[in-house]
């Protein structure tokens, strides 16, 4: 197992719930030293992929997946139109207005066809202006996050796209259900998981992660993957609650408790450690 950090700090550039990034220092350990071709199928900001581009060997790829469409069209935009992209955030910084961020919030509601580049502009431009990153549809689909209150959002970081951009060139990018996102892995390849989690309680709403509905099965499913991932010989890194569920499912893996700073709910006031698991198969 790795005990250095990455040399290079690469970032993701999307807000997400749920991101990793501030966890990174406490994972770094546990990633392995070195491995072939490397999948997430719960792809979300790609925090961590970000972290591990490093360690990707030449003649290996990437290969990353969510279930969400318009984060998906966003990775490809990024990776295959940035410099478009680019410019019509451009534009959305120069327009940005309250009125501005409901009207673009709107086009999902009117049925008028965007461009792909369009319609990763628009998810960006979202997701920097919105309240917390949060990305979030109603039950007909439409995106409902209100505006956030930042004075000066940064609605275009032109290096930031770039360097992703590069660094996306080798991936597979797919719109998937993580039942099928790793069916390819192969022994000596690694998986991150990293799940929207099995709730502390049964009434427990962690910030954006209830909305993507997953679950009980969808945790049983997650599980199934996990060890039929593991007897071919894949290297399996999941985040998950650090629950009696969980506990229980993976007792025959190594399970890390990792301390995470977080709103449990709409009821506290400020954030609470709490502590995570990451379930090592090797
Ligand atoms: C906790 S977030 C991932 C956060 C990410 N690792 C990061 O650092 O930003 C969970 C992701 O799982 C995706 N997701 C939810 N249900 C899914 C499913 N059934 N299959 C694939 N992805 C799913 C969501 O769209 C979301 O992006």
């Amino acid at each position: 197992m790795s005990q250095t950090n990455n040399s290079k700090s690469y970032k993701p550039f999307l807000k997400w719930a749920g991101g990793k990034q501030r966890l990174l220092n406490q994972y770094s350990q546990y990633f392995p030293e070195t491995f072939n071709n490397y999948y997430e199928p719960f792809l979300g900001g790609g925090a961590v992929f970000f972290f591990l581009i490093d360690k990707l060997q030449i003649n290996r790829r990437s290969y990353l997946f969510d279930s969400n469409e318009e984060l998906i069209n966003t990775y490809m935009v990024v990776r295959d139109q940035v410099e478009d992209l680019i410019s019509l955030l451009f534009e959305h910084n120069e327009k940005h207005t309250k009125d501005y961020y409901y009207q673009i919030r709107s086009l999902d509601r009117k049925n008028g066809h965007l461009s792909k580049v369009e319609r990763a502009a628009r998810t960006i431009y979202l997701n920097k202006t919105c309240y917390n990153g949060l990305y979030r549809v109603n039950s007909h689909g439409f995106y409902n996050v209100p505006m956030g209150k930042y004075k000066n959002p940064r609605i275009v970081d032109q290096d930031l796209l770039r360097q992703s951009s590069k660094l996306l060139k080798k991936s597979v990018i797919k719109k998937s259900d993580f039942r099928f996102s790793s069916k390819g892995a192969k022994t000596g390849d690694l998986v991150y998981f990293d799940p929207p989690y099995f709730p502390l309680t049964s009434t427990s709403n962690f910030t954006g992660y209830t909305a993507y509905n997953f679950s009980e099965k969808d945790q049983i499913d997650l599980y199934k993957v996990y060890t039929d991932l593991t007897e071919k010989g894949v290297y399996c890194i999941q985040s998950n609650s650090d629950t009696d569920f969980i506990r229980d499912y993976y007792k025959k893996f190594t399970q890390i408790p990792i301390y995470a700073s977080r709103a449990i709910n709409s009821k506290s006031n400020g954030r609470k450690k709490i502590s995570e698991l990451l379930i090592i198969n090797f």
